[in-house]
């Protein structure tokens, strides 16, 4: 039975669009069903409009999916990609996530295998504490965390980053860091769990 991968991201000017169609090659290439998820823009369009950026990625990403209640169902592993705001989640994952209550409250978020990634403009402008604000909710949910550690030297090379794949992004979009493969091995280290889970 392949495992089933639900990247689930927010992104304004596509960093974290970035990376999580990396997770999804390398959730794919560990063997599993991956679907790619957008949370839901809350923001007014005026804000939108008013970022020329943000505007273009919106338009670029249209045909992503929208993430639902159904897939958290329907996942066993869940991979989220989150810019970091003020040193947190945007509110949009957050207000995503505070839907989760009924299914919290039935049991069927107990046990999905979680790891998380995020993006910030500085090196240390609060990447960490995104992805562990991301992964206390998980904690709350009975999730199985997936952290990448140091359980492989591509996490070096990227950064360092023993929660999640985390990159710094200038102000024109360009990623500092190459993480691609940190990204990919993360994905891979999150279904691999997710599959000795299914086999006990
Ligand atoms: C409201 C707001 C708050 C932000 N807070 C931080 C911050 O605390 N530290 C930081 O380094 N970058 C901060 N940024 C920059 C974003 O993290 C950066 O634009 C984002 O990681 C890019 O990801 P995306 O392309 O997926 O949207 C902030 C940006 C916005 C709009």
């Amino acid at each position: 039975m392949s495992v089933k991968l639900a990247v689930i991201y927010y992104s304004s000017s596509g960093t974290n669009y970035q990376l999580a169609n990396w997770a999804k090659e390398g959730g794919q290439a560990a063997g599993a069903e991956v679907k790619v998820l957008k949370v839901p823009e809350l923001a007014p369009q005026a804000a939108i409009d008013s970022n020329p950026a943000w505007k273009a990625h919106l338009e670029e990403t249209a045909n992503v999916p929208e993430v639902t209640l159904d897939d958290l169902e329907w996942a066993d592993a869940i991979i989220f990609s989150a810019p970091t705001r003020f040193g947190n989640v945007p509110g949009q994952l957050k207000q995503f996530l505070d839907t989760t209550g009924g299914l919290w409250a039935e049991g069927k978020l107990a046990n999905k295998v979680v790891s998380a990634m995020s993006s910030a403009m500085n090196p240390h402008g609060g990447q960490e504490k995104t992805i562990q604000a991301i992964y206390t909710t998980m904690y709350h949910w009975g999730a199985i965390i997936a952290a990448p550690g140091y359980t492989d030297p591509v996490t070096f090379a990227a950064g360092g980053n023993p929660y999640g794949t985390s990159v710094t992004v200038t102000q024109d979009g360009k990623l500092v860091e190459d993480v691609q493969e940190a990204v990919k091995y993360q994905a891979k280290r999150t279904v691999d769990v997710a599959k000795a889970l299914q086999s006990l």
